[in-house]
């Protein structure tokens, strides 16, 4: 990546992926191996990029833009999307902002909801909807290939059992013909996780968890042990901003904001953790790059952990 590198106040943080290769970067908590792509840990989820609901257009299509670039500038090698945001909006912005892509930046996207008129997210895993998706995808990114697919799961209210082995091995149909790389689950169960990985790799789960709801603690750590990506959506609280009066009094000791020590505390929380926290403003995206770096002693990090643990 070519952009301007602006000092968010991280340390350099080299970390070698499965090849054995390293990079360097100045986003705090170093870098990942998605498979054989290195991403920075500090990612950016794009869903805040469309209009209000994540349907249609953004209220500011340039300021949009901006923060797109911003990430790119500030050496963010993630973005995080989805063919439903906007439905296709955030993918177009990407594009447009960042097209053609430096050979570092990768983009993670989901298949497996579709939008309805009343901006709910019905699902639609059926392999003809699922190829639609990744048509749709790389048509709306630019790209011939997708570097990673999530298949989501379940419905708005979160993760829901049941099989997925045909809308996974579709998936890994795909994948062998090349339209995929690396393949993914979200919003899954830690059974689905499971079963997926007996049909095909997978590189990253993205699921709900923050600091106060954490109810994927055991799949955190499991994935971890196998070197494979947990990603937590929502990691600031979503559409309701996190609230506690513990991490509002940690964050007045330390003088920072509750998102920063939000941030922070996952970065530490789990080596195997990327973070992609939306936003639609540029001084937010900054603010949360320089906040992630923040250092938490053993006492914060004991008093953040009895906010929401194993709860759920
Ligand atoms: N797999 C799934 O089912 C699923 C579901 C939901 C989301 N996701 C992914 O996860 C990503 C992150 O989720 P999210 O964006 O919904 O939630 P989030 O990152 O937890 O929070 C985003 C909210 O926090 C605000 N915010 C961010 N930085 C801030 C700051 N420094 N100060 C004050 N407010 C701040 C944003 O408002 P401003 O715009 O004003 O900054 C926005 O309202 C999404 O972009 C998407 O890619 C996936």
């Amino acid at each position: 990546m070519t952009g301007h590198r602006i000092d968010v106040g991280g340390a350099a943080c080299p970390r070698a992926n499965i090849d054995g290769m390293s990079e360097t970067t100045s986003l705090p908590g170093g870098t990942w191996p998605l498979g054989d792509l290195t991403v920075t840990r500090f990612g950016y989820g794009a869903m805040q990029l469309a209009g209000p609901g994540v349907m249609g257009p953004p209220a500011d299509h340039d300021g949009a833009l901006a923060v797109l670039r911003e990430a790119a500038g500030l050496g963010i090698t993630h973005v995080d999307t989805a063919g439903a945001y906007g439905p296709r909006v955030t993918n177009q912005l990407i594009r447009q902002a960042l097209h053609p892509y430096p050979e570092s930046l990768h983009i993670v996207t989901k298949v497996g909801a579709v939008r309805d008129q009343q901006g709910g997210w019905p699902p639609a895993r059926q392999p003809k909807d699922l190829r639609r998706a990744v048509r749709e995808n790389l048509d709306d990114l630019g790209l011939e290939s997708l570097d990673v697919v999530n298949l989501r799961l379940g419905d708005a209210q979160g993760p829901r059992p049941g099989s997925l082995a045909e809308p996974f091995e579709t998936l890994a149909e795909l994948q062998r013909q090349g339209l995929i790389r690396h393949l993914g689950v979200s919003n899954a169960t830690a059974e689905q996780v499971a079963e997926a990985q007996a049909i095909a790799p997978i590189v990253c789960v993205q699921n709900m968890y923050n600091l106060a709801y954490r109810r994927d603690d055991e799949l955190i750590d499991d994935l971890a042990g196998k070197g494979v990506a947990y990603v937590p959506f929502f990691p600031l609280g979503g559409f309701t901003p996190l609230q506690s009066t513990a991490l509002s009094a940690v964050a007045a000791r330390l003088d920072a904001t509750p998102m920063s020590v939000a941030l922070a505390w996952l970065l530490r929380r789990s080596p195997n953790i990327l973070l992609i926290a939306g936003t639609s403003s540029v001084a937010h995206l900054r603010e949360n790059v320089a906040g992630a770096g923040l250092p938490l002693s053993d006492e914060d990090l004991a008093e953040l952990d009895k906010i929401g643990h194993h709860q759920g």
